[in-house]
């Protein structure tokens, strides 16, 4: 593809794009402008950011998170299976909370919500992962547009190391807008959302891992906001931050989710009932059970997510 070239389409059989579903779900049949690009569906077109306020919050025309929910969902390393059959809904617009100990699929089924495990050689998955009504492993899914429609956050921040600050951020909209024009506004946008431009504004040319961790993370933040998903998977985000730029982006996550839902996997149990609206526990490849995080802490239903959240095992 290249950068001139419009982001393919999320669709499936039926033509039905996301974006289709989002008019659906938020009752505005018409395109957001006429101009040529703009007026064309909006995961066709590419990224139309939406100005936000100073502290990122979402103003009237913010975008709106979709739900997920995962059907029989069963992952496999070659023959190991490792994610074995889980039912799970992320609300829109909510914040999720996975939690078990290390080496329970975690990460391996967040992975699969945006078709990232696939790229392991040897790995696949089954079942069903659904955006709204959306099956993203149906046939004639986009893969590309998948992983644009669901972000992802790593464990450690990864900036590309050559590009500037402004040049991390504009990557993904290089590849999938256009339009150039307003580049710099949808940059100063999702830099705003990340909660980093003021502390950027004027190091915009500089390279990007020369911030700190945690503003490499908000930055990281910041590139998958600025392609304007609709969820965004952060895999342990904290993990490599001191305990103020763990708090910064906290603070973050609560803001964006007006904007996105989100799934968050995190080891810190402070972390995910500061954060979480639900929490999901796992053990072993399965779900042991869901709810809202605070009665998954206090009164849970299983023996086994007590000892595990009270720090008996894990
Ligand atoms: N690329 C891979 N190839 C083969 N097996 C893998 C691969 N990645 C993960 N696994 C295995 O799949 C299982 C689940 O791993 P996963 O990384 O999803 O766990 P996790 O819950 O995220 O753990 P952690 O908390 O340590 O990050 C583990 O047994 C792991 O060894
Ligand atoms: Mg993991």
């Amino acid at each position: 593809m290249t950068p001139e070239q419009p982001a393919p389409k999320l669709s499936r059989v039926d033509g039905e794009s996301v974006s289709d579903l989002e008019r659906r779900k938020h009752g505005s049949g018409q395109p957001d402008s006429q101009d040529p690009v703009e007026s064309a569906p909006r995961r066709i077109a590419g990224p139309r950011v939406d100005t936000p306020s100073a502290n990122g919050d979402a103003g009237a025309g913010a975008r709106r998170g979709l739900a997920v929910r995962l059907e029989g969902l069963r992952a496999f390393y070659g023959r190991a299976e490792q994610v074995k059959g889980i039912d799970l809904e992320f609300r829109a617009n909510e914040v999720t909370a996975i939690i078990g100990p290390s080496g329970c699929g975690k990460s391996t089924l967040v992975r699969c919500i945006n078709r990232m495990h696939e790229e392991v050689p040897g790995a696949h998955a089954e079942g069903r992962v659904l955006l709204e009504d959306l099956d993203v492993y149906g046939p004639s899914v986009d893969v590309v547009a998948v992983r644009r429609a669901v972000g992802m956050v790593f464990q450690k921040p990864n900036p590309f190391p050559t590009m500037s600050v402004f040049d991390n951020v504009a990557a993904g909209l290089r590849l999938t807008s256009r339009r150039r024009r307003d580049l710099h506004e949808r940059v100063e946008a999702a830099l705003r959302g990340a909660g980093l431009w003021e502390e950027v504004s004027e190091r915009l040319d500089e390279p990007g891992a020369g911030l700190s961790g945690g503003q490499q993370q908000r930055l990281c933040i910041a590139r998958s906001l600025a392609v304007e998903p609709e969820v965004i998977l952060m895999d342990e985000p904290c993990s490599a931050l001191d305990p103020v730029a763990t708090l910064k982006i906290e603070e973050l996550i609560d803001e964006l989710k007006q904007r996105v839902t989100i799934v968050i996997v995190t080891h810190n149990m402070q972390q995910a009932a500061r954060v979480a609206d639900r929490t999901a526990f796992m053990l072993d490849g399965q779900l042991v059970e869901a709810g809202p995080t605070q009665e998954i802490f206090t009164n849970p239903g299983d023996p086994r997510t007590e000892e595990y959240v009270t720090g008996k095992f894990g």
